[in-house]
């Protein structure tokens, strides 16, 4: 049911741009209004949830570790496993985020009559994962050709370089067959092993079958539906879209406009989903600390400046109360306040 939903979803999507896009005076909704609103929720809800982030006070050091912590000299220190300095954090998440280091050690588990549990390593995760991601993110740099005027001399090597075994005709990009593959690895792995499966929500199935929705759509308009569409025209709206003077200058045709859309929509899901990993992952406790609470003493720097009540101020301040209840004292008062105290209830009873 929760990927027949995210399915579900995404067709309408596609219905709504193909059919939305053939009403005349809509492509300018589709085409402009639609993709600078989707940036501006994207820009906006990205900044809002990191700034959620940073203000969240982190009380105690809660680094994950699992190599031994800087110790005494004679006590081999694991730097990476246990960062101990700023450089040493950095390297442990440069290696986390640009080789994906914690996946690699990704492992099974199966059990078996007797019963029998056994582990072992699962690789193929972290492959696709490493390719999903490259591929998504060398396609997002090379789409840049579409709104940069001239193109920059770096794109245009990808460009080459990416297309360079002249596959098809046009060429086909690594990158694109590297997004469908891994996008495709990953979702089939979230139907087939039942333990992930169990766990899947919709918000898990519905990225990836956007995700493969946008490469699709965008691999038959560069492949098969080239006719359809005026890439002049195309190249014309993206450099309008980014110096904000958009024009719509012909019949760009309908599989443009669904790949947009997808793409809006993607953005707009963004940074209200877990696809708001790409900014965690550089704000998480458990990543970024280091561990030298043996050293330094931790404070939370967002802690307010607490005034502190001791029970001896306490007792300062309302101490003649407290004896005038025959509430039990640790200081007694001065022999003149007490002789006043005493006379009180007398003048009262008066
Ligand atoms: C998340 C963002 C996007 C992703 C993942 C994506 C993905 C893809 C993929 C996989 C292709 C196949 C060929 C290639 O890789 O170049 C493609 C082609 C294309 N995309 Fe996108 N796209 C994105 C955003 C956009 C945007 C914002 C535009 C609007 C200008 C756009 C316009 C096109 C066009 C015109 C093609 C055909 C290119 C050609 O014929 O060479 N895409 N897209």
């Amino acid at each position: 049911m929760k990927y027949a939903f995210s399915f579900l979803a995404v067709i309408v999507l596609i219905l709504i741009a193909w059919l939305g896009s053939q009403i005349p005076g809509m492509q300018y909704f589709f085409g402009v209004a639609v993709p600078y609103l989707a940036v501006m929720v994207f820009l906006g809800g990205f900044v809002y949830r990191v700034i959620q982030w940073s203000k969240s006070p982190v009380p105690f050091p809660i680094q994950t570790t699992c190599g031994q912590a800087k110790s005494l000299d004679f006590v081999k220190h694991d730097r990476l496993e246990s960062p101990h300095t700023t450089s040493e954090v950095v390297a442990r998440m440069a290696l986390e985020i640009l080789t994906f280091r914690s996946l690699f050690r990704n492992t099974k588990s199966e059990l078996y009559d007797g019963p029998k549990i056994t582990y072992e390593s699962s690789k193929w995760l972290w492959l696709f994962a490493l390719i999903f991601h490259y591929s998504f993110l060398v396609v997002v740099i090379r789409h840049m050709r579409m709104f940069l005027n001239p193109v920059p001399a770096v794109i245009e090597l990808l460009n080459w370089a990416d297309s360079m075994f002249e596959i098809l005709t046009p060429s086909l990009y690594m990158t694109t067959a590297g997004l469908i593959a891994g996008v495709l690895f990953l979702f089939i792995r979230r139907l087939t092993n039942r333990h992930v499966r169990y766990i899947s929500l919709a918000n898990d199935y519905f990225p990836l079958v956007l995700i493969f929705a946008i490469a699709v759509t965008g691999f038959l308009m560069r492949h098969f539906l080239r006719g359809g569409i005026d890439i002049v025209a195309i190249k014309e709206l993206g450099v309008g879209l980014v110096t904000f003077h958009p024009v719509i200058s012909s019949d760009i045709g309908s599989i443009f406009y669904i790949h947009l859309f997808l793409v809006s929509i993607l953005l707009v899901y963004f940074p209200f989903s877990k696809l708001m990993h790409l900014g965690g992952v550089f704000l998480s406790p458990t990543r970024n600390m280091k561990n030298n609470s043996r050293q330094v003493r931790h404070i939370n720097p967002w802690n307010p400046d607490i005034k502190v009540h001791a029970y001896a101020s306490y007792e300062d301040e309302f101490r003649e109360f407290m004896v005038e209840a025959n509430i039990p004292v640790e200081k007694e008062l001065p022999p003149e306040e007490e002789a006043a105290v005493d006379e009180a209830p007398a003048k009262a009873e008066e």
